[in-house]
């Protein structure tokens, strides 16, 4: 859906369908070059990451690999709960892979710094983080992703994967959710 299909309930939108799949393409562009002559999975983070994962997997000119891992650390609204426990594991071995982790953002940085240290301790070859956005007004965790799309304020943004309440998911941009929708 876009914009119209949703009157009212974004303040403004941050970015579009089209700038997402550009600055997807750039990514990807760095991506390949840096892993070149390598074998390289990449990891999305359920739910969210589902629209960064389709969008950059395709934007690359080789083979990637792709699995998914589901972790929670939000409730439902606005605010962190602080907990993060594994919802859906790898299917994949990953001792000796390089792994690139996609996520579509970076907020406290919880998830990430857990996910990252996890995967570390199955022996691969590397573990990287993708990020199509992060808000670094409120980082608390020291992750450092290697690839990110825009750094943007610390409101609360939906759409592209980004949900409130599951709902604003299948927007196709990324917009600033009004206050009085979740107020
Ligand atoms: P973090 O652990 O605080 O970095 O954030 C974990 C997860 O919270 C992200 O992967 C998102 O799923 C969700 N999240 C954080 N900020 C936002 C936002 O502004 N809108 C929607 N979801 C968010
Ligand atoms: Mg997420």
């Amino acid at each position: 859906m876009d914009e119209a299909d949703v009157d009212g309930d974004l303040v403004n939108i941050l970015f579009t369908e089209q700038q997402i799949l550009d600055r997807l393409g750039e990514m990807a562009r760095d991506i390949e070059k840096d892993y070149e002559g390598e074998d390289l999975l990449i990891v999305g983070v359920l739910r969210g990451a589902v629209m960064v994962m389709a969008d950059l997997a395709r934007a690359f000119n080789r083979h990637v690999e792709m699995d998914w891992m589901a972790v929670s650390s939000y409730g439902s609204g606005t605010k962190s709960s602080g907990v993060v426990r594994i919802l859906k594991d790898l299917d994949t071995d990953i001792s000796g892979r390089h792994v690139l982790i996609v996520d579509e953002i970076i907020d406290t940085g919880l998830t990430l710094m857990w996910l990252t240290s996890n995967l570390n301790s199955r022996h691969p070859a590397s573990v990287e983080i993708c990020t199509l956005l992060r808000k670094p007004d409120a980082q608390k965790m020291n992750v450092d992703p290697k690839y990110v799309g825009w750094d943007i304020p610390n409101e609360f943004v939906v759409g592209y994967g980004l949900d409130y309440n599951e709902k604003y998911r299948n927007l196709r941009s990324v917009g600033t959710l009004a206050p009085h929708v979740y107020s």
